[in-house]
């Protein structure tokens, strides 16, 4: 296992659609691996593959309720609305409100390439559409409503709270 670099935002990478995962083979775990390590060192609850500069359609998500690996993962669908704030690993330091969907279902594979299904909301929800977007160069900044300021920053870690609608 090893510790990734993560590509910080304007980084050609970042902007590019990741390819399917067709090999479900050592390979493909190590990179899983070192996904998870990267993003526990980071402290962030979740990373895609093309933010350790890999093309493919790998997702890591930790929202504190254990890990998830997705392969090929896709919003299958979505209902609701939450708006709160986010940030990226890419763009380390920054926050900005972002609208998402309270819920949403995921389909994907593991790392055995069985396909699983993974619902998620509030925090997860939101994880799920930050990371699945980036796995088509979509990055949160590109939806954002506002990016939160040095005094909102500075006043403290709160986080604005889940608006649920
Ligand atoms: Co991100």
């Amino acid at each position: 296992m090893a510790i990734r670099n993560i590509v910080k935002e304007g980084d050609d990478v970042l902007r590019k659609v990741s390819r399917e995962v067709v090999n479900f083979d050592e390979k493909l775990w190590s990179l899983l691996e070192d996904m998870a390590q990267t993003m526990y060192k980071a402290e962030g609850v979740g990373l895609a593959a093309p933010q350790v500069g890999i093309l493919r359609r790998v997702v890591v998500i930790d929202i504190g309720e254990g890990l998830l690996e997705l392969i090929n993962p896709k919003i299958v669908s979505a209902e609701g609305e939450q708006e709160g704030q986010e940030g990226c690993l890419s763009s380390p330091g920054e926050y900005g409100i972002v609208v998402r969907p309270y819920k949403v279902v995921a389909e994907a594979q593991n790392r055995r390439g069985e396909h699983i299904r993974v619902t998620g909301e509030e925090l997860l929800a939101r994880a799920l559409c930050h990371e699945i977007d980036h796995l088509d160069g979509i990055l949160y900044k590109d939806k954002v409503t506002r990016m939160l300021d040095q005094t909102e920053m500075s006043s403290g870690r709160k986080r604005i709270k889940l608006k649920k609608k």
